[in-house]
């Protein structure tokens, strides 16, 4: 411990001094003849005590006002010094004001008895504050740690999610070269799907999910035949038995990847209508998941705006008519309600021009578009 006794009398800075170093083992003791030259050590940081024993009567700065500059630099310093006020004033306003400011507050005379025990629970208190300092600064870098280990994590998984969304991507595009359609289908209908996702106010969670959900749609036509996906003309109930089967075989090829679990059921389930005229089940309503009943608004909007083999493409506000015609028939009618909402918002129209464009990343065209409005 580090001791600085202020006084302007030579005969206490002595006898205290000589006091302090008979009474307690491996103290340093430094002396200052007032209060300016108590502030001016500490101020210069060539000695920093722990406890100071300061005179309350000194001419120029007296102890009140010394310790009150000593307080408040130690403050700053984020360091903490014991201050024991050692006075002849014997009032009870004195003591009541020292002790706003200062730890402690002793009288002169001195009894050498009392000011060594002040001293014992000075070291206490000292070193309980030191210890708690030493516990928060612990803390802050702790802290500090855990906010740099967040900012890395949440690095990870932004990259890692881009990664997963490239890959699936790619992968989906795949069937475009086989079911000889071009142009991003299954972007689009991703992108929409994962817009009315969030306008139908989806968990965060789910929302990116039914993107996914929206770009495998039909990664299941890579088990179909060619000849069957890529013939012009019109199909036979036979071969239209055998496309259908793709909503079950996208189901079968996704559902062992864990992460994609809660979106196997919209793949499977994206061709079910609203009337439960719809395949592979005939389910209706409800029975059919939410995100299959989004899939399908995005979809079946998306194929109408598209040029095929069997058919013109027509445009927006064609396609937005037959969507909302076929509002519960084919469609779920609040997933046609958050479309129309979207549609009028010009954020589908968005859609399509980032999509077009590949003017931005991909995986900030929804925050890009949700931005606008
Ligand atoms: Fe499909």
């Amino acid at each position: 411990m580090k001791f600085l006794i202020v006084d302007d009398d030579p005969f206490i800075l002595k006898m205290l001094t000589f006091t302090l170093q008979k009474s307690f083992m491996d103290i340093e003791v430094k002396t200052a003849g007032n209060g300016q030259d108590a502030v001016n050590i500490l101020a210069s940081k060539e000695y920093i005590p722990d406890i100071i024993l300061m005179d309350y009567m000194m001419p120029g700065l007296d102890g009140l006002e010394a310790s009150q500059k000593i307080k408040k630099w130690a403050f700053e310093h984020d360091l903490f010094i014991y201050i024991l006020m050692v006075t002849a004033k014997a009032q009870k306003e004195t003591e009541i004001s020292s002790l706003k400011i200062v730890d402690d507050y002793i009288q002169k005379p001195i009894d050498i008895d009392i000011l060594t025990s002040r001293i014992n629970a000075a070291f206490r208190i000292t070193q309980l504050i030191n210890e708690k300092n030493k516990l928060l600064k612990k803390n802050d870098q702790l802290y500090d740690h855990l906010i740099e280990t967040n900012k890395m994590n949440e690095r990870l998984v932004n990259r890692l999610s881009e990664v997963l969304e490239q890959m699936a991507i790619s992968l989906s595009e795949a069937i475009e070269y086989k079911d000889l359609t071009t142009g991003y289908h299954v972007l689009r209908v991703g992108y929409i799907s994962e817009a009315l996702a969030l306008g139908l106010d989806l968990p965060n969670e789910n929302i990116e999910m039914v993107k996914y959900a929206g770009f495998f749609h039909d990664i299941g036509k890579i088990g179909i035949p060619d000849q069957i996906l890529q013939k012009p003309g019109k199909l036979t109930d036979q071969e239209f038995a055998a496309i259908k089967k793709h909503a079950s075989i996208g189901a079968e090829i996704i559902k062992p990847i864990n992460y994609f679990k809660s979106i196997v059921e919209g793949i499977k389930y994206h061709h079910e209508r609203w009337d439960g005229k719809g395949y592979p089940d005939g389910l209706k309503e409800e029975q059919i998941p939410l995100v299959a009943r989004i899939i399908s608004v995005a979809d079946v909007f998306d194929v109408i705006l598209s040029p095929r083999p069997y058919k013109p493409s027509k445009t927006e506000q064609e396609a937005l008519s037959e969507i909302i015609l076929n509002r519960g028939t084919q469609f779920d009618p609040k997933v046609v309600d958050a479309f129309e909402k979207l549609y009028l918002e010009g954020k589908i129209h968005d859609i399509y021009q980032h999509v077009e464009n590949k003017s931005l990343p991909k995986t900030n065209i929804l925050d890009f578009i949700m931005s606008k409005g």
